[in-house]
């Protein structure tokens, strides 16, 4: 049941209908993991900090935003799915826990202090459950602009000037894989008022800052490791288009690891309104964000996200700012326990499932709907409120509706293994006798 207030660090907020926010994912923000002395996120932080010299860094900005802030001020229209309550943490119709370091872009760029900056920091999604996916993580802001006087001023033209600072980034001869073009008319469409070559300039100046982290971070990697065939293994990476309604053109850089591509950053150049707004319109540049578990996992080679919140000896002893990087050994591995649960969803007529006697009518709706207002992001989280880290992963092994009544069924797998000790028998089935019941409470199935 909503609450009418939440204090969070001296802070007070009035909640409403849209308080979608359990108490465990708010007790997460004194974390603050990528600021803990020795703490890999803060180690590969340091690392990636190191390759932008110059940039100023903001390490401590507050989690808790309008939804100006996270959506607004970036031009996500009203419909956007990510303003869904199935995909924010919501304290009111107003307030919500960032879903990403962008919603502090805005404000970064209006106070006009330097020309490159960092902004890591916790982020907050309602999400799957699996082992490189956690409702809170860790991401990187980074974004350089440029001044248009400043070449004016120099007698360059724009191009020219950012060009000059492309040929301060250090050399790499990593195989790139870059086959669009910077500028596709319809895909990645240049934006008025910015000429092609300074969007050109820009781009060459982004993706080659972007190139020389995740090299420097490879090469941490491969000397942390003593298996001589992983470090013998090339690095491959390709940037591939993209879209996000604060950038055009955008780009997501993507790198070759164990057999997949895997995402690791988003980027492109700044809309200019974003500029505009905050009151610097003679600035044009570039903006990135990434996801520091991701590149700490890569570096590391740490298996399961759930680790980085352990406060085991075992794990943050591995780790050490002063020292090289070396790869994290496993401590043994617990068994895993596998446990199903199928139900029928509530009938097409009844109300939403999501949490709440009467949520409020959300313009946004949801994709991943599958049914009279389930969304799966629900069981998700039921499944943390009532496992916290023991729910490795929770997977949909079987759906299907029922051709006379046409009521749907769902059967989900639940994987719980402890991370820090082998789990009894009777422990994993009070958990999942506990989920089941809470399937029923809260979303109103029918269990099978
Ligand atoms: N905020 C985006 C995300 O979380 C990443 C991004 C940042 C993309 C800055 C472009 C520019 O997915």
């Amino acid at each position: 049941t909503p609450q009418k207030e939440v204090t969070v660090e001296g802070k007070t907020y009035t909640t409403d209908s849209w308080m979608n926010t359990p108490s465990t994912i708010l007790s997460a923000i004194p974390r603050r993991l990528h600021t803990q002395p020795d703490h890999p996120l803060t180690i590969t932080r340091q690392l990636i900090e190191s390759r932008f010299p110059g940039y100023q860094t903001h390490n401590n900005l507050f989690p808790i935003v309008t939804t100006h802030q996270n959506f607004d001020s970036l031009g996500f229209p009203p419909d956007h799915v990510g303003r869904s309550r199935t995909d924010t943490y919501y304290l009111n119709a107003s307030t919500v826990l960032r879903t990403h370091t962008s919603a502090h872009q805005a404000d970064t760029f209006r106070k006009d202090e330097a020309d490159g900056f960092l902004i890591s920091a916790d982020v907050y999604r309602r999400d799957a459950i699996d082992r490189s996916h956690y409702p809170v993580f860790h991401q990187m802001e980074g974004a350089r602009t440029w001044d248009r006087r400043l070449a004016e001023k120099q007698g360059k033209t724009l191009a020219q000037l950012i060009w000059d600072d492309v040929d301060k980034i250090p050399k790499h001869s990593v195989e790139v894989s870059d086959p669009n073009p910077t500028i596709h008319p319809e895909r990645n469409p240049l934006q008025d008022g910015h000429a092609a070559d300074e969007t050109e300039a820009i781009a060459a100046h982004l993706k080659r800052s972007l190139e020389d982290v995740v090299v420097a971070i490879f090469n941490a990697a491969r000397s942390a490791t003593t298996d001589a065939a992983a470090s013998e293994e090339p690095l491959k990476i390709r940037w591939v288009e993209a879209y996000f309604p604060f950038t055009s053109p955008s780009w997501e850089l993507e790198v070759f690891w164990q057999g997949d591509w895997l995402e690791v950053l988003g980027s492109g150049i700044v809309q200019q309104s974003i500029l505009d707004n905050a009151g610097v319109p003679h600035r044009v540049g570039w903006a990135f964000g990434l996801g520091l578990e991701r590149i700490a996992m890569l570096l590391y080679g740490i298996p399961d996200i759930r680790l980085f919140w352990s406060t085991d000896a075992r794990f943050l002893g591995q780790f050490s700012a002063s020292a090289a990087p070396k790869r994290f050994t496993p401590f043994s591995k617990y068994p895993a326990c596998f446990k199903d649960v199928s139900f029928w969803l509530p009938a097409r007529s009844s109300s939403s499932a999501a949490g709440g006697a009467s949520p409020p009518p959300t313009a946004a709706g949801s994709t991943a709907t599958t049914g009279a207002g389930f969304h799966e992001n629900d069981v998700m989280e039921i499944a943390r409120e009532v496992c916290g880290d023991v729910v490795e992963d929770v997977r949909l092994t079987d759906e299907f509706v029922h051709p006379k009544t046409g009521r749907r069924s769902m059967c989900y797998r639940v994987n719980y293994r402890h991370l820090e000790r082998t789990l009894t028998n009777d422990e994993a089935n009070d958990l999942h006798a506990r989920f089941r019941r809470e399937l029923v409470d809260k979303l109103g199935v029918e269990l099978r």
